[in-house]
């Protein structure tokens, strides 16, 4: 700054460097500009007073005035982009982002382990050529037994707890609900997927290659049951089927299924709907048959039910008994899943805690 004969000038424009250094933000570095240089500003106004100084004093304090004005204009400039730079600098660093941090991850969910279950099931058997067939839930008391000859009082009717319908009248089609309150007949919740068997026997003539996957129902509540399941049971109808392509096809899923070459036993059983009917047993999964509390020290789980198609059961659906031969086999899905994941409680397939859930994504 250069000397001046002003003071009071002078002391104007050290005060005007002065707020210009101290203004840290160009809003407030602006309020300074307008206080000095605007229309009203205290530089401006000393301008407008040179009128009324005599002529000879006129030009020299108009090149004073200037001259400070030129000062604070650059002083202001300079600032501006000081602040300016300043203030952009600051943003790109708060705005910055770091590509090289880990993403925030999004929850992702999971196939219910039981709907994958019978998906594993459902995959295998669909690429060995069987076709995958559905039936109704609320099944009539002749699907569901009669036709796989297990009649009214049939002392195998109490192998199953069954939940009777009484009033079905929801999803019912008009015809069924008069055959039902004509005929009084019983509608249950399905015990079993057989009946789909049946159904789709009616409906098509041998060969019949299908497997049912499906919810069943059975009134009975404990540590390893529950009142709704699932079953995966399969049929094959054709001529000159024996047991020894059953137990071929049991033997080849049971080890893909459990990923391992594991011993597989078929022990005499009864069902009514097969004769001869057998109970399929595998190593022990967990002690790989040394003995343990699941396998009960036995060696051995029991997995599913099996045998040839009972030729009573052919009758029903009009095949003829002397040219075909079949078998069918059934497995409770839960059961499987339980000791393919090594899940020891059943009811946590129900829950839906997604602690438990989130382990099979
Ligand atoms: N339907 C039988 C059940 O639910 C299982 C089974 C199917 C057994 C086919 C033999 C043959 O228990």
């Amino acid at each position: 700054m250069s000397e001046s004969n002003n003071p009071q000038l002078e002391a104007l424009a050290a005060e005007a460097l002065a707020e210009i250094n101290a203004a840290r933000e160009t809003v407030l570095l602006d309020k300074v500009r307008v206080n000095y240089l605007g229309k009203k500003g205290s530089i401006t106004q000393l301008l407008k007073a040179l009128g009324k100084l005599p002529g000879d004093e006129r030009a020299a304090a108009g090149a004073e005035i200037n001259r400070v004005k030129q000062e604070v204009q650059s002083a202001l400039e300079h600032q501006r982009v000081a602040l300016e730079n300043a203030e952009l600098a600051a943003r790109l660093a708060s705005e910055k982002i770091d590509v090289s941090l880990a993403g925030r991850g999004r929850p992702q969910g999971s196939v219910h382990p039981v709907t994958r279950t019978i998906e594993r099931i459902q995959m295998y058997f669909e690429q060995v050529g069987y076709a995958v067939a559905e039936g109704p839930e609320i099944e009539d008391d002749y699907h569901n037994f009669e036709a796989l000859n297990i009649p009214a009082h049939h002392p195998a009717r109490a192998m199953h707890d069954t939940f009777y319908v009484s009033d079905f009248i929801g999803g019912a089609s008009q015809e069924s609900e008069a055959v039902a309150s004509s005929n009084d007949i019983k509608y249950v919740l399905r015990t079993h997927t057989s009946p789909v068997q049946v159904r789709v026997m009616e409906n098509s003539e041998p060969p019949v290659r299908i497997i049912c996957p499906g919810r069943v129902y059975r009134c009975d509540s404990d540590l390893t049951h529950t009142p709704m399941f699932h079953q995966v049971e399969g049929l094959v109808v054709d001529e000159h089927v024996t047991f020894a392509h059953l137990k071929g096809v049991i033997q080849s899923f049971l080890k893909v299924f459990f990923e391992k070459d594991l011993a597989v036993r078929f022990r005499p059983s009864y069902f009514p709907f097969t004769e001869p009917s057998a109970e399929v047993d595998i190593a022990c999964v967990m002690c790989n048959g040394q003995g343990c509390r699941v396998c009960k020290n036995t060696g051995w789980l029991e997995v599913m039910g099996c045998g040839m198609v009972h030729p009573n059961v052919f009758s029903h659906v009009g095949y003829d008994t002397e040219k075909y031969t079949g078998f069918a086999f059934g497995m409770g899905v839960e059961r499987l899943a339980m000791l393919r994941y090594g899940v020891n409680d059943l009811r946590l397939f129900f829950d839906n805690d997604v602690r438990f859930l989130a382990q099979f994504s």
